[in-house]
């Protein structure tokens, strides 16, 4: 395991620390998620009664795998934490997210939760968001004319795809990679971007996450806001 694996299974697993007997957990996606799963697997196994709602179908799957019981939002209001990765951190705790295409059910996990936990590999904190392309969710059709009005925001839209063909997200959407540069007013950004007709959600988490745990492979800081 190299460095950036073992930092995101330390992050992972300091998370489930956070989860107690009873809560209902929003589970984010990602590779850093992975471990937190397992981990909260093995607690279940041990006694721990929670109930988690998955951000992706991935995400299910690994529940599944590792014995983590699922609800949904047709029997659960509120969730009393999330757990999830993201793809950049900055000082004022700002995410974006996306990396997996799970955006959009990440992001109704982190509003229906009340605190959003955020576990990340050192590298992923910033100073500034943008280095990493913003992912914005759009609606398939017309999917050209949504990144053409993207590109007049100051952005160079690129189609995700994968095997070579376009990238289709658990929603039936399609990603489209934005390189903003240096994302000055996150806030205003995705106000911005959201506005727009066939934008479904953007990648832009906005003064919602609580508590980073950041883990460099071999310790693990907990930062709160
Ligand atoms: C998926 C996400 C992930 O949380 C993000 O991409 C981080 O993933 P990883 O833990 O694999 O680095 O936003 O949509």
């Amino acid at each position: 395991m190299n460095d950036m694996d073992k930092a995101k299974k330390l992050a992972g697993e300091e998370a489930v620390h956070y989860v107690k007997n009873e809560m209902k957990v929003g589970l984010g996606s990602g590779s850093t998620v992975y471990w937190m799963i397992r981990k909260l697997g093995e607690l279940v196994q041990q006694g721990l009664d929670i109930e988690g709602i998955p951000s992706s179908n991935q995400t299910a799957q690994w529940a599944k795998d590792f014995g983590v019981p699922l609800t949904d939002f047709s029997k659960v209001a509120q969730l009393d934490i999330t757990i999830d990765g993201a793809d950049e951190v900055d000082r004022d705790f700002h995410l974006i997210k996306g990396g997996g295409g799970a955006l959009f059910r990440e992001k109704v996990i982190a509003m229906a939760a009340k605190e959003l936990i955020i576990i990340v590999d050192k590298s992923k904190l910033v100073p500034h968001l943008g280095s990493y392309p913003l992912p914005v969710e759009v609606l398939p059709f017309g999917w050209e004319v949504t990144a053409k009005n993207i590109a007049l925001l100051g952005a160079q839209p690129i189609i995700r795809k994968k095997d070579e063909q376009i990238f289709v997200s658990d929603n039936g959407n399609y990603i489209l990679d934005c390189s903003f540069g240096e994302i000055n007013d996150p806030k205003k950004l995705h106000k911005q971007l959201i506005q727009l007709v066939g934008v479904v959600e953007t990648g832009l988490f906005v003064n919602m996450a609580n508590t980073v745990i950041v883990s460099n492979g071999s310790e693990v800081e907990v930062i709160t806001s």
